[in-house]
């Protein structure tokens, strides 16, 4: 190196004269998200509650996750992944009724479901008889969640979901034989949970965002969750409400990030409380002579 870079680096000015450098150094990391942006606002037409894939290594991500949580193995959930992937019938229901709707200015018809191919695994893993999705909206999570339900049906372990929105245009895609399998409560959310008569086995929060509600919505679920219930929180990459709820409560804790594939947005994730399995439960290994 030249006397003249040393010293120039060695000078307290050195700090802003490699402003730049650094600066096209970090926006390499952002080239690739801003591509996506620019062709996501041709390409898209969403401006809420996102759509995209997940990457490949975020999905087997997801598959470990899941098995870890809530016990099973990485094929088992991988195979409930690739049920939900090829489900025709359901791309289809949503690529229909978007191309219908008055709200087909604002939705995409390729149907592209996120994290909720999670919500779906988790479904057919669990069997649980109800389920609660706080947060509605045009229904995506619905479907797949009675998508779910169906298979579980028809496998002979059939359950019931329950969809609260205070918007009553919710839900326009839960229609069909979907719809067979679940419901619509529309209202305040808490209103709703309060009514509710039925034990919960799978609650997803998702309706209002703020932590306030959230953290609501998990108090007054609190004595309505079947022994072995599980909590999804969509709030978890925001607040840390679920978590705190889970420690409060006894229950064990982990999240899940999501990592988009070709999209702008950083992704959400699934916060996931459940019971803590207890250790006696382990398998006891052979004693194996080594030699
Ligand atoms: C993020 S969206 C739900 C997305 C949906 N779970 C999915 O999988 O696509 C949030 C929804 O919550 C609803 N919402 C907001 N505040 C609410 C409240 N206090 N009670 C019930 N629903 C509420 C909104 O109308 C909106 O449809």
């Amino acid at each position: 190196m030249s006397t003249v870079m040393t010293r120039l680096k060695s000078s307290p000015l050195f700090r802003y004269v490699n402003i730049p450098r650094r600066f096209i150094y970090a926006l390499g990391y952002y080239r690739e998200r801003l591509s996506d942006l620019i062709v996501w606002l041709f390409k898209s037409k969403e401006y809420t509650n996102f759509t995209y894939d997940l990457t490949e290594r975020n999905i087997a991500d997801l598959c470990d996750f899941l098995a870890v949580s809530l016990g099973g193995t990485f094929e088992e959930f991988q195979g409930y992944v690739a049920e939900i992937q090829n489900d025709t019938a359901l791309a289809d229901h949503v690529r229909e009724l978007t191309r219908h709707s008055p709200f087909r200015t604002v939705s995409d018809e390729d149907v592209k479901f996120g994290r909720r191919i999670g919500w779906y695994a988790a479904v057919r893993h669990l069997k649980p008889a109800v389920i609660v999705e706080t947060g509605v909206e045009k229904g995506l999570g619905s479907l797949v969640l009675c998508a779910a339900l169906l298979r579980n049906k028809a496998e002979g372990h059939p359950g019931h979901y329950y969809g609260t929105d205070i918007d009553p245009k919710a839900g326009w895609l839960f229609t069909g034989k979907y719809r067979d399998v679940g419901e619509l409560l529309i209202g305040d959310s808490i209103a709703s949970l309060e009514r509710l008569p039925v034990l919960i086995d799978l609650f997803i929060n998702d309706s209002d965002h703020s932590a306030e509600y959230e953290a609501r919505e998990y108090e007054t679920i609190a004595d309505k969750m079947a022994s072995d219930g599980i909590i999804i929180g969509d709030n978890a990459h925001c607040t840390d409400k679920l978590s705190r709820f889970a420690h409060k409560t006894g229950l064990s804790y982990c999240f899940f990030r999501e990592e988009p594939a070709r999209h702008w947005y950083p992704g959400g994730g699934i916060g996931l409380a459940f019971p803590k399995r207890s250790r006696g439960a382990r398998v006891s290994s052979k004693v194996v002579r080594l030699h």
